[in-house]
């Protein structure tokens, strides 16, 4: 069992397979990009493998594959597939930009990949474009359409909320809710956008949206979170889905966090604030044991901070650089 200081036990492995994507969104990366991995340093299908095995004998049971873009790297149904077959992994779940993923569905259901996270801030054509820089608009919202009909998948929406481009996104969002069993979750902005600027203040945080959207629905109703989850959920009556807000800033989920992160060069993170532990694909290509890998697993995990502030706090202190959520895995 992977447990950390806290008591808390980690069960969810999140693997940022590339920090290539095909989009530019505003929060995410700057206009022209950022300089992305020499394939040398990414680690190979075999090292993702053999981590997740390792891993597995340790408890870990949910696997969420990110990116960048997951599909842009090549094969990746095979790496799904392999990882799949791993004992004790019980589930698969993608988070995708939908630019690419339709034509890989339906070929991956039956391996398990049945929880799918699509990133969507906006449902009007130019906003947009504007947020991701990109014209994939249709594209993504034939994915949508296509996952959306398939009862065997478990669909989320993420929209990034800022204030300066999509709060007129927010209700039309919701209302997405009211005849498909689909979740839409409002995520605060963090600070993750490859510019190593931050935000001076985080005006639209949680409390904020929910104020909104309880200013135009009558009947908003709390419903239950899902163990370690991450969002306050909440459903309009008589609406089919329902909807999330992740306070992804102002960060009061961390208590049950149950989630350790590995970046496509292999970083192992215990937290999204930190500045990254030790680098596993170094150590496994130095010819160390699986044995010596998990110990220092473990031992990440042992000093995983106790919440994303304190994280945060030992990273400014040892004045490391804010990555792109691409680089980190979204
Ligand atoms: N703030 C909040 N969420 C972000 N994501 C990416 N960058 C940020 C950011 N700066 C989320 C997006 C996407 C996922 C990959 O990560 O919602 O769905
Ligand atoms: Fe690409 Fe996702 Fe970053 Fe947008 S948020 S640029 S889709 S990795």
């Amino acid at each position: 069992m992977l447990q950390d200081s806290f008591n808390r036990q980690i069960d969810y492995l999140r693997i940022a397979v590339t920090d290539k994507c095909n989009l530019r969104c505003q929060y995410c990366m700057p206009a022209n990009g950022i300089d992305y991995i020499k394939q040398s340093e990414l680690l190979s299908y075999e090292e993702i493998e053999r981590i997740v095995s390792v891993l597995a004998k340790e408890g870990v049971r949910k696997i969420r594959f990110t990116g960048g873009e997951p599909f842009l790297r090549k094969d990746l149904s095979y790496l799904i597939k392999s990882i799949s077959k791993i004992e004790g992994i019980e589930k698969l779940a993608i988070t995708t930009n939908a630019t690419i993923c339709i034509k890989y569905v339906d070929d991956l259901i039956p391996y398990g990949l049945t929880d799918w996270n699509v990133s969507i801030d906006s449902l009007d054509k130019k906003r947009f474009e504007t947020i991701t820089r990109r014209d994939e608009y249709e594209t993504v919202i034939d994915c949508i359409n296509y996952l959306k009909a398939d009862p065997r998948i478990k669909l989320k929406l993420n929209t990034v909320v800022m204030k300066q481009h999509n709060i007129d996104d927010i209700i039309p969002l919701v209302e997405l809710t009211q005849n498909h069993s689909l979740s839409v979750r409002f995520i605060e902005e963090m600070p993750f956008n490859g510019s190593g600027n931050e935000q001076a203040e985080l005006v639209w945080d949680h409390k904020k949206i929910l104020w909104h959207i309880t200013e135009y629905f009558n009947h908003v109703n709390k419903i239950p979170d899902p163990q370690n989850s991450t969002s306050f959920n909440y459903q309009i009556q008589d609406f089919k889905g329902s909807f999330g807000i992740i306070p992804a800033f102002t960060r009061s989920f961390c208590g049950t966090c149950n989630r350790l992160r590995m970046t496509p060069t292999g970083l192992i993170k215990t937290c999204l604030y930190d500045k990254g532990t030790f680098n596993v694909k170094n150590m496994m290509r130095a010819g160390a044991t699986d044995a010596e890998v998990l110990t220092a697993i473990q031992e990440a995990i042992r000093y995983k901070s106790k919440d994303g502030f304190e994280a945060d706090k030992k990273r400014r202190g040892g004045n490391s650089t804010l990555l792109s959520m691409a680089q980190i895995g979204g």
